[in-house]
């Protein structure tokens, strides 16, 4: 029988994000830094069997219905294919999506697609080979668009972008980004960077705005009202006027307004760390070991009890803007996109 996961604001917990490593192949400046950072020790690690008890227990006792699995890297986990095959094999099959930063998404597509893999969200802040190489810290960008593109020959569709602008960086680009995305078919996303930086770096000043980011894009485009119903997703998404996608539907774009426009008050969401650790939001201040208790011993109903336990006490918003506001000490690569 299922008992969902609901928090004392009547939320309902059916997104689960699932982070399979801290670690990363590339070294985005507003996310870790050049030397990258203390890595979790393997044998803190879920294995890939306990990552697979753990969204069974997720979707068979407490009513998650889609799957994310997100870093780090995901791509870097060799059992992701393994684990994905796992998921989907559950009653009832979870919706299975990846978030990635699109490195070696070209040769594991395929092999993703046919374990079950629905979809993929891949990171793309800029189409500049000289830009991207100062901002990820390595030369990779044709690795990512070749990614993208076999995402698409696949269908592990609809291929989003996630784009995080940084003023001064890759601010200039929105229109550009819009332009490739509405070329190559893909759905475009525009997020505010949010204090979730391991150098803790992160100021409201460099941070562009959802505002700013629709004025710049309706400089070259009309953006129509989206009718389809928002639900519990972060973006906001409109329709491109004269667009169409090779569906032959109606082309998007999207902005995340995590910051200015917070969604907390319908988030779906509950998160499992790479070791184990529940988290019921992105900004939360505690966790909840089901690592320690699995290995304890504990059996799949308690494991469903502690995690209930652990999203009733979900904090109602991020809380960023709150004068005693203090970062997570997880940074988000650590805790999962
Ligand atoms: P879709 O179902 O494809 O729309 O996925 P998604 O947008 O939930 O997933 P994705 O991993 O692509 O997330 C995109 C961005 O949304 C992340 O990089 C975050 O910036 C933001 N985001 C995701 N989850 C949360 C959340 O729980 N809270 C906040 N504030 N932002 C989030
Ligand atoms: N704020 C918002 N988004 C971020 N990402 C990484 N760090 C941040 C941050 N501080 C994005 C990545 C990727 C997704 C998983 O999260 O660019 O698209
Ligand atoms: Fe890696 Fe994503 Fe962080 Fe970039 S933002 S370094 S791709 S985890």
């Amino acid at each position: 029988t299922v008992e969902p996961l609901i928090d004392r604001y009547g939320r309902v917990a059916t997104d689960l994000r699932v982070s399979l490593t801290d670690r990363c192949n590339l070294r985005c400046t507003y996310c870790m830094p050049a030397e990258g950072l203390p890595w979790l020790p393997n044998a803190d690690v879920l294995t890939d069997d306990e990552v697979v008890r753990l969204v069974r227990v997720a979707v068979h006792r407490l009513g998650v219905t889609e799957v994310r699995f997100t870093g780090g890297e995901p791509l870097l986990r060799p059992g992701l294919p393994a684990i994905v095959a796992a998921a989907a094999a559950l009653t009832p099959r979870p919706e299975l999506s990846l978030t990635t930063n699109g490195i070696g998404l070209e040769r594991l597509a395929e092999p993703l697609q046919a374990a079950g893999l629905d979809r993929v969200n891949v990171s793309l802040d800029t189409l500049d080979p000289e830009r991207f190489a100062q901002l990820a810290r390595r030369r990779r960008l044709p690795d990512v668009l070749a990614g993208l593109r076999t995402a698409t020959a696949v269908g592990l569709t609809p291929v989003k972008i996630n784009t995080v602008l940084m003023r001064g960086v890759n601010s200039d680009e929105a229109p550009a980004l819009l332009r490739f995305a509405l070329e190559h078919g893909y759905e475009l996303r525009f997020i505010e960077q949010m204090p979730l930086d391991a150098q803790h770096a992160w100021n409201r000043d460099t941070m562009v705005t959802a505002e700013e980011i629709l004025a710049a894009l309706r400089t070259e485009f009309t953006l129509l009202p989206d009718p389809v119903e928002r639900g519990g997703a972060p973006a906001e998404t409109w329709l491109v006027d004269g667009y169409v996608s090779d569906a032959g539907l109606p082309a998007r774009v999207g902005v995340i307004g995590s910051v200015t426009r917070p969604f907390c008050g319908n988030c779906d969401r509950t998160r499992l760390t790479a070791d184990g650790q529940v988290r019921s939001c992105l900004f939360a201040t505690e966790e909840s070991d089901l690592r320690g208790a699995m290995r304890a011993g504990a059996d799949d109903a308690e494991l469903a009890r502690r995690w209930r336990t652990a999203m009733w006490g979900k904090r109602a918003g991020h809380g960023i803007d709150d004068p005693t506001f203090l970062q997570p000490s997880r940074p988000m690569s650590a805790i999962g996109g």
